[in-house]
């Protein structure tokens, strides 16, 4: 094995919901090794913001609009991917939200949305992504964002069947398209400080070190390398897997809290550095820990009461 299979130089790459957060970090991963990005997502100004983003690194990179939710925007973000780009051959299918709620009164309007973005968004990206590595006929990666929550019960049914639901789809399109040459695979982080999770309070970050082998909370970083491994020629022989990266989070160590023998690679400091830079490219206000008290404020509170802190 060589470093060169990790190249992305002159792959043409699409990340959905890439304007922030998780997205953002692929797209910055998929265009530090090389590749032109182009960034979807509903969101224009940080949509763009993203787009420069990349261009900062020497890639070419576009931003398209799309709701991945209707199949005839899908199809046409498509079209003004391969319009730019000439060629597509990286897919990576991000795009997801959360609604929060009990499951007794759940509204059926909230799970549609959530089923329909996070599952049937994805399906429709693959999709269109598949059609076009067949038509040009030499393979693709499309890589899926799923979650822990595929593993284990941490947020409402809504989300955490989307996600279970994202994982056997990953399987079942491996094993179709693998006649084509296509790999597809799952990303699975577990709590990450992305702008979703920015108000989450420090000491339930706290309380997630604990719980957490590797000790520290999870950041978009964490997810460069193992997007670009799926990505590239050296994941060629990986596929339908959940890569999941959760610093043995799910690994429901009974020793808690978790006594440390050394200090974790990333301190509690370091950790809310990345939340910050990323806030602050978005122009959204934040505390000295990372904490934006006004962006998902019901997040905060729910946080609390799943980790018995309230
Ligand atoms: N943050 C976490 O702790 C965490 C953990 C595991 C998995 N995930 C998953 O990672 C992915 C990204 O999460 P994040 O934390 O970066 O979220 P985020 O809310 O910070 O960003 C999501 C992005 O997706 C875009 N988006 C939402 N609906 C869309 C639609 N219909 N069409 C196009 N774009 C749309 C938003 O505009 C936003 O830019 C999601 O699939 C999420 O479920 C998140």
């Amino acid at each position: 094995m060589t470093m060169t299979q990790f190249n992305l130089t002159g792959r043409k790459a699409l990340v959905t919901g890439a304007a922030v957060g998780i997205g953002r970090g692929y797209a910055v991963a998929l265009a530090k090794a090389g590749a032109d990005v182009a960034v979807v997502d509903l969101d224009e100004r940080t949509g763009r913001k993203t787009a420069d983003a990349i261009k900062s690194y020497g890639r070419n990179s576009l931003f398209v609009r799309c709701d991945v939710t209707k199949k005839d925007q899908v199809e046409a973000m498509l079209a003004a991917v391969v319009q730019a780009f000439g060629q597509l051959d990286i897919g990576v299918n991000n795009a997801g939200i959360g609604i929060l709620g009990g499951d007794a009164d759940y509204p059926l309007d909230d799970w549609n949305k959530v089923i329909g973005v996070n599952l049937t968004g994805m399906y429709l990206c693959a999709q269109a992504e598949a059609k076009q590595f067949i038509k040009q006929g030499h393979g693709g990666k499309i890589i899926n964002t799923a979650s822990m929550s595929a593993r284990i019960c941490n947020c409402n049914a809504s989300y955490n069947a989307s996600k279970g639901g994202v994982v056997e789809m990953t399987r079942m399109l491996a094993a179709e398209w693998g006649a084509y040459n296509i790999n597809v695979n799952c990303l699975s982080p577990s709590y990450i400080l992305s702008p979703m999770h920015a108000s989450t309070p420090m000491e339930v970050r706290a309380r997630i070190r604990e719980l957490t082998p590797l000790g520290y909370v999870e950041r978009p970083e964490d997810l460069y390398g193992p997007v670009v491994f799926l990505a590239s020629e050296a994941s060629n022989y990986v596929t339908g897997v959940d890569l999941l990266v959760d610093g043995g989070h799910t690994l429901n160590a009974w020793l808690t809290p978790l006594s440390r023998a050394v200090p974790p690679r990333i301190s509690p400091e370091e950790e809310t550095v990345q939340l910050k830079h990323d806030l602050a490219a978005m122009e959204l206000p934040f505390d000295k820990n990372g904490i934006n008290e006004t962006l998902h404020p019901e997040i905060a509170d729910a946080y609390r009461a799943a980790f018995g802190l309230s």
